[in-house]
């Protein structure tokens, strides 16, 4: 979101963001968009220099309210209708997250932004996507990043770092490869809900991922 400004929400990231997700709506798919706060305020970083985790994952929860609001309202200069539910009661900003309610949008062809996290600390953005996927049924997870896929070392500091095209859940675990943390992982093997990793600045690739071109990777 914060894209080269490096914190904070660029007007032109989240444009291309709501482009690609405009145009991936439009094929008819379901969509619900579990969004992180990083950009923001970072929970963990905010902990590990001495703030109280539960204090500060609380702030890193408000600060994907603020980006879901900013992802809704791109979205709609796109056309597409949108609700978001929060997980933290906040009814004059946004529904409260209501499963059945959700689904219920889903059906009607809105996408669904799911804010707040789980609505509890200690857990990450990514077990809240994990955990919103299973109670919504969804067929797959994509987590839309940085990197265009998985690697089996850090591509950033070796030159002969290798892309899996797919690999299983507890590979992931046993390598303790960075794709998302060990509890969304475990939640998403216990269900056996595919993840797909891909790079989200790549203009198209929602789209690709969604009509199952070969990108990303496959977790399953
Ligand atoms: P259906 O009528 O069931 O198709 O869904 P709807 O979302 O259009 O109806 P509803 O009357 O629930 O919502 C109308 C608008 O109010 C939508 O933009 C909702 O997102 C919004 N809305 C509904 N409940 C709340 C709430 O508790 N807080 C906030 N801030 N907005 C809400």
């Amino acid at each position: 979101m914060a894209g080269n400004l490096g914190q904070g929400i660029n007007p032109l990231v989240i444009q291309q963001i709501a482009q690609d997700v405009a145009e991936t709506h439009k094929s008819g798919v379901q969509i619900g968009l579990v969004i992180g706060g990083g950009n923001i305020f970072r929970g963990v970083s905010a902990s590990a220099q001495g703030m109280d985790r539960a204090s500060s994952d609380y702030m890193g929860m408000l600060a994907t309210v603020i980006n879901a609001l900013a992802l809704q309202d791109a979205l709609e200069k796109e056309g597409v209708p949108t609700r978001v539910q929060s997980a933290i009661a906040m009814a004059e900003i946004a529904e409260p997250y209501i499963r059945r309610k959700a689904i219920r949008h889903l059906e009607k062809g809105r996408i669904v932004i799911f804010g707040a996290g789980t609505g509890n600390p200690f857990f990450t953005t990514d077990t809240a996507a994990s955990l919103r996927a299973m109670e919504i049924n969804a067929e797959i997870i994509m987590k839309a990043t940085k990197v265009d896929g998985i690697y089996d070392k850090d591509p950033a500091k070796h030159s002969d770092a290798v892309k899996f095209d797919k690999i299983s859940y507890i590979d992931v675990l046993n390598r303790g490869l960075q794709v998302m943390d060990s509890t969304a992982i475990s939640l998403c093997m216990d269900h056996k809900l595919p993840i797909l990793t891909f790079d989200l600045m790549k203009k198209g690739n929602i789209l690709k991922a969604v009509t199952g071109e070969k990108i990303g990777t496959l977790v399953h």
